[in-house]
């Protein structure tokens, strides 16, 4: 056992990992490129995940057979675009649309002492968390309006950390995203990453679903690194 880390914290990303809002990111940019003419699949989509909506705009638009040079000011009613697509998606979410095993997990956590916190790219993140009704079953949300950088930069992990009052190399950090999970191993933190292996060559442990998130085995796992 290493004994100079002892398990403090976990640090969640949210769209894909707390409720699939990684979905409706997914089907307000794919009709967005529809709209644009631009083909758009859902392995391509993997590299959108976790990256800001105007980045993510920029990549789409990479796609395209015949490059367009879109003004900043077109830029941003695009990305208004598939955001106003997106704020509809999240309507119809209710605390029934957390991923499974994710209440059992974060209630664990809790019931230890340790601390919990959100680290999500997304300017949606607080009115997500409000209609799952888990706001206050985090420590710390992340404001990512005050951050500079973006995932795969581990500052929103670090800034998390930061805020908990802990050391980043005793956090967990939870994500869907491979930006996401270079954001936590850029941290100094032990990466659970949530999805298909192949995309995670990074990650401390890969799980293939978040009802596989078992908090005991975890904390075994992380405290014998
Ligand atoms: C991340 C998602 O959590 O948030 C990305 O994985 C998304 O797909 C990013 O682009 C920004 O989200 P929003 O809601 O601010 O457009
Ligand atoms: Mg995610």
């Amino acid at each position: 056992m290493n004994e100079t880390r002892k398990l403090k914290a976990v640090i969640f990303d949210l769209d894909g990992v707390i409720t699939d809002t990684a979905e409706y990111h997914y089907q307000a940019w794919k009709a967005t490129a529809t709209e644009l003419g631009i083909p758009f699949t859902r392995e391509f989509n993997e590299n959108l995940k976790g990256v800001s909506r105007m980045d993510s705009l920029k990549l789409l638009l990479s796609q395209a057979e015949k490059p367009v040079n879109y003004s900043d000011e077109e830029l941003v009613q695009l990305a208004d675009r598939k955001n106003k697509l997106y704020v509809e998606l999240i309507e119809t979410i209710t605390p029934a649309d957390l991923l499974p095993g994710i209440t059992e997990f974060v209630a664990d956590i809790r019931s230890t002492g340790l601390k919990t916190g959100i680290a999500s790219a997304s300017k949606n993140a607080i009115a997500v968390l409000t209609r799952l009704g888990v706001m206050d079953h985090f420590d710390v949300i992340v404001d990512v309006n005050k951050l500079k950088n973006s995932k795969p930069d581990p500052e929103i992990f670090l800034t998390a950390a930061a805020q908990l009052g802990v050391e980043p190399a005793d956090c967990i950090g939870v994500e869907d995203a491979a930006s996401g999970v270079d954001a936590i191993k850029g941290a100094g933190m032990f990466a659970v990453a949530i999805g298909n292996a192949a995309h995670f060559p990074h990650a401390d442990i890969v799980l293939s679903s978040t009802a596989e998130l078992n908090f005991r085995e975890l904390a075994q796992t992380f405290e014998g690194k």
